[in-house]
């Protein structure tokens, strides 16, 4: 794992060092996320993980989790200085069952072992420039991982941006490791996703970045995706070459297209 650059922030965010985790320090749960939480939140943890990947401040899931306090929460993004507002936020509110991680998305593997996640949310993800690309957050190799990491079948991947490339990229490469549960190139107009997305806890709720995108009247493209079974994914990898293609990443059309509308983000300050 590639350690992210350190930041002026860093001290202040590891002085939460009690649920956030910044850096190398991210690993330190792998394969014990659940012994986290529940010594964390006692009897009242009902056992399900929720990684909000790229959260920004983290606002979006602290109000999520304060609705939910039984299931636990993680959000992960690469920027110490949003995190550290965060971290302040959930101090404040005592809650217990939320954890910060200072990271890589395209570390999600090295930070959770197998079956750990019950839902991974990417939430309008920034893409990177290709001199970036050892911090792209969507490719095949990520793909790979969040099914690696989510518990079972009835596990979630839930997928929202505004870039129609994106959303494209996602439909079109998502094949081998999930299936679409539902797809909508208009979320917050589509009744038919917004009544399938009540049993999410994210239901309703706008993300910070989302609220801009939609004041703009940007539409709101989303996938739900779910975990495929092992037998699934064989029958739909075809050939070997299919499978060197899928495991390299090479490029489709809607990909080429997302790395060219990339900006680079990468301070991660
Ligand atoms: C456009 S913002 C969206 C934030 C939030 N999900 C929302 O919808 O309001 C993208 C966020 O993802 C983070 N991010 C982008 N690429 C990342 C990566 N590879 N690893 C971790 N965080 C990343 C950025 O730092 C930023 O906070």
């Amino acid at each position: 794992m590639r350690l992210l650059p350190r930041s002026i922030h860093a001290d202040k965010l590891e002085s939460f060092s009690n649920f956030v985790f910044n850096n190398a320090a991210a690993v330190a749960n792998r394969g014990r996320w659940g012994d986290f939480f529940r010594d964390q939140m006692g009897k009242s943890f009902d056992g399900r993980i929720i990684l909000d990947v790229g959260c920004f401040d983290a606002s979006f899931l602290i109000g999520i989790a304060r609705k939910n306090p039984r299931s636990a929460f993680v959000g992960l993004d690469w920027k110490c200085k949003p995190l550290c507002d965060g971290a302040e936020t959930i101090t404040g509110m005592e809650l217990k069952n939320v954890s910060l991680l200072r990271a890589r998305g395209s570390d999600i593997a090295h930070i959770f072992g197998a079956g750990e996640l019950d839902e991974v949310w990417v939430f309008h993800p920034e893409l990177c420039a290709e001199e970036e690309s050892h911090s792209r957050l969507l490719d095949a190799r990520f793909l790979h991982d969040v099914h690696a990491t989510l518990r079972d079948e009835s596990s979630v991947f839930a997928f929202k941006t505004d870039h129609r490339d994106h959303f494209d990229w996602m439909v079109t490469r998502c094949g081998q490791h999930f299936v679409i549960a539902m797809q909508s190139n208009d979320y917050w107009n589509d009744s038919a996703a917004l009544a399938d997305a009540t049993a999410r806890l994210f239901s309703g709720e706008l993300t910070k970045y989302e609220r801009r995108f939609v004041k703009k009247r940007r539409p709101i493209y989303y996938v739900e995706m779910r975990k495929k079974r092992r037998s699934a994914m064989a029958a739909a990898v075809t050939t070997s070459a299919d499978m060197a293609a899928a495991a390299e990443g090479v490029s489709s059309a809607a990909e080429g297209a997302v790395e060219r509308s990339a900006a680079a983000e990468g301070s991660a300050e």
